[in-house]
């Protein structure tokens, strides 16, 4: 299982000397909020820019905005790994053509109260598919291990499909093997990985 940092709680004093840090993960998860779809604000376009030029890992660029389509050409102009927007956001399936159109890896987030079986309308343009194991928002919050009922069923739709498995929020040393068991494929991990003294380590053990 591979693991996609966020940066959303990660100290920002020196991006430099972080993003050497976390050079052994798999991508950098980008958690874009825009205040509506979520609370919270986060950052934009300008950061992900940032990011990008200081680090040779691909983007996973999180889309948590009501309206996905009205943000999306500042994050394809990036040329991200994957996008992925939120099931429960406005035209989805416009959003998902224009990602797909512009070559980049499309991906399709869950809220915890969302069923999963909605994926099917879309799964056969879909690249990866996100289980939030938290309420988006906001990073620290505590793993709901009932959202890995989710994966299992993806495990059956990706007998005939080809996409990956995401898990997003609340992921620690504690539940980090469930995922792995379960199937899952990337694991964004946020506040757990900052609290370590040694992330480089910890990456390169988890690779
Ligand atoms: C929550 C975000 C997550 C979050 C993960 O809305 O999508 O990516 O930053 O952080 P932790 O690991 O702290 O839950
Ligand atoms: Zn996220």
């Amino acid at each position: 299982m591979k693991i996609a940092p966020s940066i959303l709680n990660a100290p920002l004093d020196n991006l430099e000397k972080l993003l050497e840090e976390l050079k052994d993960a798999y991508m950098i998860h980008l958690d874009v909020m825009d205040g509506v779809f979520v609370k919270n604000i986060s950052f934009g376009k300008h950061f992900c820019e940032e990011i990008k030029r200081l680090s040779k890992l691909p983007l996973d660029i999180h889309l948590m905005v009501e309206n996905p389509v009205d943000h999306l050409k500042d994050f394809l102009n990036l040329s991200p790994k994957f996008i992925t927007v939120h099931i429960e956001s406005n035209d989805v399936k416009k959003s998902i053509e224009l990602i797909k159109k512009n070559g980049v890896g499309v991906g399709l987030a869950f809220n915890p109260e969302t069923p999963i079986d909605q994926v099917k309308m879309f799964i056969k343009d879909v690249d990866l598919v996100l289980v939030m194991t938290v309420n988006p928002g906001f990073g620290g919050q505590k793993f709901i291990e009932k959202c890995l009922s989710k994966v299992d069923f993806l495990q059956l739709l990706k007998k005939e499909n080809n996409f990956i498995v995401e898990v997003d929020g609340g992921v620690d040393d504690s539940n980090l093997n469930y995922c792995r068991d379960r199937g899952v494929d990337v694991s964004v991990v946020g506040s757990y990985l900052y609290k370590l003294k040694n992330k480089s380590e910890w990456l390169k053990a988890n690779k």
